[in-house]
Order: structure tokens, then C-alpha cells, then sequence
């Protein structure tokens, strides 16, 4: 049975069950649309500045004009949030409803603006680890825009999960970009490295958080390339996302990384994330 919370949908609040938008719309009809997932601790959403800018970049990557300030959307998403809670908003923004369907751009449509908060479970495979299986990245060259088109994305978790995997590690041209819904890094000669934004990545914030960290913490760190075979061999490999935060892989392509158990640095950097976290909340 469908949850019955209060959701935003085009400026109005109302039971998620009462939320109805046309057939006609682009996000349906093209996945035309983007996205963003925003953490909020205690009431208080996490990075929102920057979960907003990415979405101005997102949007410009499709197109579409904000159709919100940055005050317009804190005070869109506040409602929402519960403060006994550790949440997170799920906001999506389509090019809107169209009276034809036709791939170029309508002319004077409004955008559809829908947004709905929940619980963030803990995560199961978080204090043991995670296996995790490589495969080639089959998705476009807009990576870095999060948009609501997942197929490919979609694809690669689910032959993951049927490996008996949690999560697939992507490979383009012999490099790792990401995982299917995640970041990735590795420890490599004692080196924290996560691969470049650019064209074949999402910049995920929960990344960014982790770089400032350690940056702050005097962690060596790099953003830099990863080949498969240097992945392969890693001391330590994480995957990171703002529901599921950082996650050790202790099985890649059925091999142990390292012992097989979640590394040093990774109950490191966990430590000093969940610190900075309250710290901020
Ligand atoms: C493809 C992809 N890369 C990276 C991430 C991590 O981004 P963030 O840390 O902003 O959640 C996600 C999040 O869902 C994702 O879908």
C-alpha cells in the first residue's frame, strides 16, 4: 500500500496518494527531467547549497530554466522535513506537460515540480562491507548531469544484484568512472584517489564531503584516473552516496579486497563524516 505522506507537487501540498500528474508529461513520456537527492539531519537539510548548485547545473545541461530561487527552494522543501528524523528529499523537476508529444522543446510550458521526503534506513551491507562487480558503462556522455533518464543505471544495479552483488562498479576505456548510484574511491599505495569529475561522472556531494575531510585531516588524497588493473589490486575500496554515505567493498569481481574487511582508513574517514555531520546538524 502507497504511503500516505505529504508530498509538494506544482505548489501545493497534499496526501502522496492525491499527487496525480498527465500522461502527457516529458519526465513520462522522454525522461525528461532531472533530479536531486538532499540529505537533511534533524531537520536541517545537509549541503544544500550545494545540492542546489548542482541542480542549476543539471538544469542547465537539459535546458530548462530554475524555475525557483535558492530561498524559494528551502522554503518548497522545510515543510517536508521532519526533525526527528534522518531524511532526505527527493526532488525532480520535468520539462512539463506538452499537448503533443514531440521530441523539440515546447514552446511556454510550465515545468512540473514534485518533491517528497523519507526515512533513510540504515544500510545493511555498511559495517561488514559490500561485494561489488565491475562491468562496462554502458551510459551516455552526460554523466554529470542528474537526470531522471536512469535506464542504463538501473541496468547495471540490477545485473549486480542478480551476481549476488550490491553494487556494479562502472569501466569506460580500461578506467573506473563511478557505480551505478554511487561514487567510488580507492586506497592505492596509501593513497585516498577518487577519478576526476568531468563528463563521465555524477559530482556526487557525499565525494566532495569526503575530499574537504580529507583535505582537513591531512588524509593524502588525489582526484585522479583509475585504471581496472590498479582498482583491482586497492588496499581499501568505498563506494558513496548521501543515502548510503560510505560504504567499504570487500569483494570485487569475487576476489577479497586486501583481508576481505573494511579497511583502516575506511573506519577513519567514517568516523570523522559521522562527526562532521553532527557537528553540522
Ligand atoms: C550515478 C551516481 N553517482 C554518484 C552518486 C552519489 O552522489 P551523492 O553523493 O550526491 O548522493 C549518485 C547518487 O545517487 C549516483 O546516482
Amino acid at each position: 500500500m502507497l504511503e500516505n505522506k505529504t508530498v509538494y507537487l506544482n505548489g501545493q501540498y497534499l496526501p502522496l496518494n492525491e499527487a496525480k500528474i498527465s500522461v502527457m508529461d516529458r519526465g513520462f513520456l522522454f525522461g525528461d527531467g532531472v533530479y536531486e537527492v538532499i540529505p537533511a539531519y534533524h531537520g536541517r537539510l545537509f549541503y544544500l547549497r550545494q545540492h542546489l548548485e548542482r541542480l542549476d547545473n543539471s538544469l542547465a545541461a537539459i535546458r530548462l530554466a530554475n524555475p525557483h530561487t535558492r530561498e524559494q527552494w528551502q522554503a518548497i522543501l522545510a515543510p517536508l522535513l521532519d526533525a526527528g528524523q534522518n531524511q532526505y528529499i527527493y526532488l525532480q523537476i520535468t520539462r512539463g506537460v506538452a499537448v503533443k508529444r514531440d521530441h523539440a522543446f515546447p514552446e511556454n510550458i510550465q515545468p512540473t515540480v514534485f518533491a517528497m521526503c523519507s526515512n533513510i534506513m540504515p544500510f545493511a551491507g555498511r559495517d561488514a562491507g559490500i561485494k561489488a562487480v565491475t562491468m562496462d558503462d554502458s551510459r551516455w556522455k552526460l554523466c554529470n548531469a542528474k537526470a531522471i533518464t536512469l535506464l542504463a543505471n538501473i541496468l547495471h544495479r540490477q545485473e549486480a544484484l542478480d551476481q549476488g552483488s550490491a553494487e556494479a562498479i562502472l569501466v569506460r576505456d580500461g578506467y573506473v568512472t563511478e557505480g551505478a548510484a554511487s561514487n567510488v574511491f580507492a586506497v592505492i599505495d596509501g593513497v585516498l584517489l577518487t577519478p576526476p569529475k568531468g563528463h563521465d561522472i555524477l559530482p556526487g556531494i557525499t565525494r566532495d564531503v569526503i575530499l574537504e575531510i580529507a583535505q582537513t585531516n591531512h588524509i593524502a588524497c588525489r582526484e585522479e584516473a583509475i585504471s581496472l588493473a590498479q582498482f583491482k589490486s586497492a588496499e581499501e575500496i568505498w563506494v558513496t552516496s548521501s543515502t548510503r554515505e560510505i560504504i567499504p567493498v570487500v569483494e570485487l569481481d569475487g576476489q577479497p579486497v586486501a583481508d576481505g574487511k573494511p579497511g583502516p582508513l575506511w573506519q577513519n574517514m567514517d568516523q570523522l563524516f559521522q562527526a562532521y555531520k553532527q557537528s553540522l546538524s
